[in-house]
């Protein structure tokens, strides 16, 4: 494969939206403390007689030291921040209206069909890749779809945190196959929601936003577009991150409730199995470009957690990266899920020169990795 080797597609145009409020870590943590302060005097006499442990408190210097994040968007926060109820208030919404998630991508997507010269009119395919879906029918894409215009088909995809590239490698192979002309991905992870915010290890973790990128034909793209050369995915299975919540929940009415059921995993775990995986990922990927690692100006990377960041990047590169070579953007907001890799992308690309090259890559739940090999055009 030369360097040169190409898909023929490109990313035309980004765009990120993310609610306004603010979540900072020392709020976050008042909230956790106080709900502990009072589980902790619920259970006083199981915990005096050693049968229950009392919660611990959680505590900003933690937060950052072990994760990098700061600050996080959330959807809402008064329901986050009640230590009776420690779940965002996100009211239902009638049928007749669009549905919050729609919401978030048709934001998003605006300001990407905006940047590459699209309307909604455009568009003939939307790929929705999420972490989390509301619903299970109809399709969150085809909703979108309705409310931009768009014409053609669109569906619903998951694939923990490699939604998000996987959509766009699947964009970018309907393109190939001419099964469509100006593909639309949307990424709205509103995270907040399958959150356990009652659980200290996690409770500070996610952030809500959205993305949007444009995929078309390269022959159409402008300049200052970016040519995806060639992708890759790949998956392995593994336990260590899971979320349990589904449509059969409630037929089990012993266990429809339990934690299990919200996003929840084994950190340790993730962190010492993904790291190496990711940076062979990667290598082998940019390996069969024969370019060397060194020649990648830019490495936009899922957004979990800034040391794990940090250990993938002085993998693939030798030694420490540079921001400017691995952008971080989970210590503004949080982990994204599966948003993380294109919001690094669309926050950081514009700066690059024409033939710059550039890879996104995710990894997460599953496990699952996705990665584009991306050039300036
Ligand atoms: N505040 C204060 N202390 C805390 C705490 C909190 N909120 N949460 C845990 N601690 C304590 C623990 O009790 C433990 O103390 P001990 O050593 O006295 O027992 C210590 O901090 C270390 O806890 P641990 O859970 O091992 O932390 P960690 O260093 O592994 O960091 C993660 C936790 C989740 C940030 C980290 O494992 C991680 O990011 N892993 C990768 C996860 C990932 O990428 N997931 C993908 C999701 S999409």
């Amino acid at each position: 494969m030369s360097p040169r080797t190409t898909t023929g597609t490109s990313i035309t145009g980004h765009g990120v939206w993310h609610p306004e409020p603010v979540l900072e870590n020392e709020e976050l943590c008042v909230a956790f403390n106080e709900f502990a302060r009072r589980e902790n005097a619920k259970y006083a006499a199981e915990i005096a007689a050693g049968t229950r442990q009392p919660i611990k408190d959680s505590t900003p210097e933690f937060i950052i030291k072990a994760s990098g994040i700061i600050t996080r968007y959330v959807h809402d926060k008064t329901g986050l921040l009640d230590p009776e109820r420690m779940c965002p208030n996100i009211p239902d919404r009638p049928e007749e209206e669009i549905s919050v998630q729609a919401e978030y991508a048709v934001n998003a997507a605006k300001r990407a069909l905006e940047r590459a010269g699209r309307t909604g009119e455009d568009v003939d395919l939307v790929v929705l890749g999420c972490s989390n879906l509301q619903r299970m029918y109809p399709a969150i894409a085809i909703e979108v779809q309705e409310a931009l215009g768009a014409r053609g088909y669109g569906y619903d995809m998951s694939l923990g945190c490699s939604a998000a590239t996987g959509a766009t490698i699947m964009a970018s192979q309907a393109i190939q196959t001419g099964a469509a002309k100006c593909a639309l991905v949307v990424v709205p992870e509103l995270t907040t929601g399958h959150m356990n915010w009652r659980e200290r290890d996690s409770h500070f973790i996610f952030g809500d936003a959205s993305v949007a990128l444009v995929v078309e034909p390269t022959d159409r793209a402008k300049p200052g577009s970016w040519e995806i050369l060639s992708t890759r995915m790949m998956s392995k299975w593994s336990n260590n991150i899971r979320n349990n919540y589904g449509y059969l929940d409630r037929c089990d009415p012993e266990t429809q409730n339990n934690t299990d059921k919200l996003f929840h995993q084994h950190g340790r775990r993730v962190y010492k199995d993904v790291v190496p995986l990711a940076a062979k990922f990667i290598l082998e990927h940019i390996a069969a470009h024969e370019l060397p690692p060194q020649s990648v100006a830019r490495y936009w990377l899922h957004q979990a957690n800034v040391n794990m960041n940090n250990s993938i990047a002085e993998r693939v590169l030798g030694r420490p990266a540079s921001r400017e070579e691995a952008p971080v953007i989970l210590d503004e907001y949080g982990n994204t899920a599966s948003a993380g890799s294109l919001l690094a992308f669309s926050l950081h690309s514009e700066d690059l020169a024409r033939g710059d090259f550039g890879v996104m890559c995710s990894f997460g739940a599953g496990y699952s990795l996705g990665s584009l090999l991306l050039q300036r055009t």
